[in-house]
């Protein structure tokens, strides 16, 4: 049988704080609780997943490079990072994987600054809007996408 494909998913900065942050914005689970659902969808699809979080760009960026040639694709919530970090796009434009872009709450009904990503553009897909949900969200398209390939 083939090796499990391996999924990283990245978290941004601040979102180490769930359970704690903005509760009425993010809910009330934290990342630990989110990377427990990820495992049990991820063993539910035959995916070995590995999550990682950082405050700093450098260390996101550093994991992205990784992608290149270990990962089979990406989910990223780049938290504030999505509306400004040229760097983190311009990394994510190495790699050649699917790359889920998520958002727990739904950015476009937030503050306008909010509404531009320079992840989207350079991502397969974006999920945003239900919660820590979008994680599971993020596996299950993945599955459908991995899936294609292989039939191509
Ligand atoms: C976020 C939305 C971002 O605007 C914000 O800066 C975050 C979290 C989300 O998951 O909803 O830190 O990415």
């Amino acid at each position: 049988m083939a090796d499990p494909a391996k999924i990283l998913i990245l978290n941004g900065p601040n979102l180490n704080l769930l359970g704690i942050r903005e509760p009425g914005i993010y809910g009330r689970e934290t990342l630990a609780d989110i990377e427990r659902r990820c495992a049990r969808k991820a063993k539910a699809l035959g995916f070995d997943i590995t999550m990682r979080q950082s405050n700093s760009e450098g260390e996101l960026i550093n994991w992205i490079h990784e992608a290149v040639s270990e990962w089979s694709a990406i989910i990223i919530n780049p938290a504030a990072y999505t509306h400004t970090s040229v760097a983190i796009m311009d990394a994510l434009k190495l790699v050649s994987c699917p790359i889920v872009e998520v958002h727990i709450s739904n950015v476009y009904q937030r503050e306008t600054f909010r509404h531009h990503s320079y992840v989207s553009p350079v991502a397969t897909g974006v999920i945003c809007g239900f919660g820590p949900a979008g994680y599971e969200l993020a596996l299950e398209a993945i599955s459908g996408l991995l899936r294609k390939k292989e039939e191509v």
